[in-house]
């Protein structure tokens, strides 16, 4: 993937594609200015003839038959409200999804960039176009078979025609290139297939980013594991030939260190349930249940990249493959955590709430300020929330505040849930300190959260339940069917403090 900054005139862009980001109010006075003569005035009669009108969301494209260096143009309607960062980003997707189905495999992108749909900040949108652009492009395909004689064509080139903005648009495409290229690793290792991502693959993919980055690592064995007393982990792991393996990448900044952060995510590269099985409808899309792994892993990707000056970053992702076999683990054992607390386990399949009490009772030894962690954690999230949120639940509200903020800025979607400790009595245990699951199903999402807390001590800390919109069921503008790489904007975000 490439993405450039380019000051040329949309007529003399060089890419397949070239796609004009129309308002509502003045669309054809736009599109007319910029394609300009015979060609601009013929183009404009066609799409009104044809129903465009700078809607957001329409589209209209037509071949330039020369009068243009790009073979086609895209007019995309923006419309004329400030749109949300998400809305902004899928304009890119879209623009993306419409070049590649003309076998483009460049685009440029023309827009006013300021006022109007995309709001007053020029570099905030054109990077979201771009990150739109990149992720539409986005096509997990490496184990379709190719036809003899046929040459795959990829989009991979993007340019931000930036007019007279070019000083404003400065830094847009190191920002960009490095986000785009930890959403794409997190969403590459999500759909991975789990017979190819294990535990043992995730460590090898947190060796590769220490190698790329420079950071120091630490991945610790099943014996280690055992030796550490990350007896949680070990026990999810315990019904797989693979893994488990715990995982620590840390980060530092040049300069003074002013803030120290730990980034914590859910690695189970197959869920089945364990002992407690899933019935088969709902073990399909189980080897996305590390997705939270890989949006640490991608944030990891993209802050090695931009390398920012002043903080502390520890990756942190405990994985696991929740398997049945002879040795598995199952309900009734009384496992005590890293932590040191005591855990009846009620439900094998309530399997990532335990690697992720380990983790965290780590983290919250590391001397951070604040713990983040994303883990595919509950359905019952999802029935909460639908597909599109993440909920967000934290021990500090300042924080909440602060994580929700950079999700909107990044253009995700989480929402505030309560961290009530009326429901704690739901995890009493008579022989433990607690159980891993309650007897009823009601505010599942709420009581896992609560179980985690258990194990952060006083850290302020943030606990996003990404079980809804790290998958996508179907393709979407900036995605297609499958892990969606959620959580690395808004924890690249976080970290830049934008
Ligand atoms: N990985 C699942 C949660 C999940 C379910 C994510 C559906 C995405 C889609 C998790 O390990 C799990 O099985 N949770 C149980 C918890 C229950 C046993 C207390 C659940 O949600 O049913
Ligand atoms: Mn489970
Ligand atoms: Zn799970």
């Amino acid at each position: 993937m490439s993405l450039k900054l380019s000051a040329a005139a949309p007529k003399a862009a060089e890419a397949d594609v070239l796609a004009l980001l129309v308002s509502h109010e003045g669309w054809a006075a736009q599109a007319q200015a910029q394609l300009g003569g015979d060609f601009g005035v013929g183009l404009v009669e066609l799409a009104q003839a044809e129903g465009f009108e700078g809607r957001p969301g329409q589209q209209f494209t037509a071949p330039s038959f020369g009068a243009l260096s790009a073979r086609r143009v895209l007019l995309l309607g923006i419309g004329d409200e400030a749109l949300p960062h998400d809305m902004i980003k899928d304009v890119g997707g879209r623009a993306a999804k419409a070049a590649a189905s003309t076998r483009a495999t460049s685009l440029a992108v023309w827009a006013a960039w300021e006022g109007g749909a995309l709001g007053a900040d020029a570099a905030r949108a054109a990077a979201l176009v771009g990150e739109g652009m990149a992720l539409g492009a986005y096509r997990f395909d490496r184990y379709m078979s190719v036809k003899e004689g046929e040459t795959p064509r990829r989009l991979t080139s993007f340019a931000l025609l930036a007019g007279d903005h070019g000083a404003a648009l400065d830094g847009v495409v190191a920002r960009t290139e490095a986000l785009v290229a930890g959403v794409l690793l997190a969403r590459d290792l999500g759909n991975e297939p789990p017979q190819v991502c294990t535990p043992d693959y995730l460590a090898d993919a947190g060796r590769r980013l220490a190698e790329a980055h420079g950071f120091e690592a630490v991945i610790l064995d099943r014996a280690q594991i055992d030796a550490k007393g990350m007896n949680l982990l070990s026990a999810v792991g315990r019904g797989s030939d693979i893994g488990p393996r715990f995982i620590h990448l840390k980060y530092t900044g040049a300069g003074e260190i002013g803030r120290r952060l730990a980034f914590v995510g859910k690695g189970v590269t197959f869920d089945t349930g364990g002992y407690s099985l899933k019935i088969s409808g709902s073990m399909v899309g189980m080897h996305l249940d590390m997705c939270g792994a890989a949006a640490v892993f991608g944030a990891a990707e993209t802050i090695g990249r931009l390398a920012p000056a002043g903080v502390e970053i520890h990756f942190i992702v405990p994985t696991a493959s929740n398997m049945v076999s002879a040795g598995a683990f199952t309900v009734n054992e009384i496992i005590r955590g890293y932590g040191g607390k005591t855990v009846e386990i009620t439900n094998t399949d309530a399997e990532g709430r335990l690697l992720l009490a380990d983790a965290l009772a780590y983290a919250s030894e590391l001397g951070v300020d604040e713990i983040v962690d994303l883990a595919t954690l509950t359905g019952a999230c999802v029935v909460a929330l639908g597909e599109q949120y993440s909920g967000l639940f934290s021990n500090d509200d300042a924080m909440a505040g602060r994580i929700t903020a950079a999700s909107k800025a990044a253009g995700e979607r989480m929402w505030h849930m309560p961290l009530d400790a009326k429901l704690r009595d739901k995890l009493k245990s008579p022989v433990a300190d607690m159980k891993n699951a309650c007897t009823d199903r009601w505010g599942g999402a709420i009581t896992a959260a609560l179980f985690l807390k258990e194990w952060i001590g006083d850290k302020r800390w943030t606990h996003l339940d990404i079980a809804g919109p790290a998958f996508l069921e179907n393709d979407s503008p900036i995605g297609q069917k499958g892990a969606s790489g959620v959580g690395v904007a808004t924890l690249v975000g976080y970290t830049l403090g934008t």
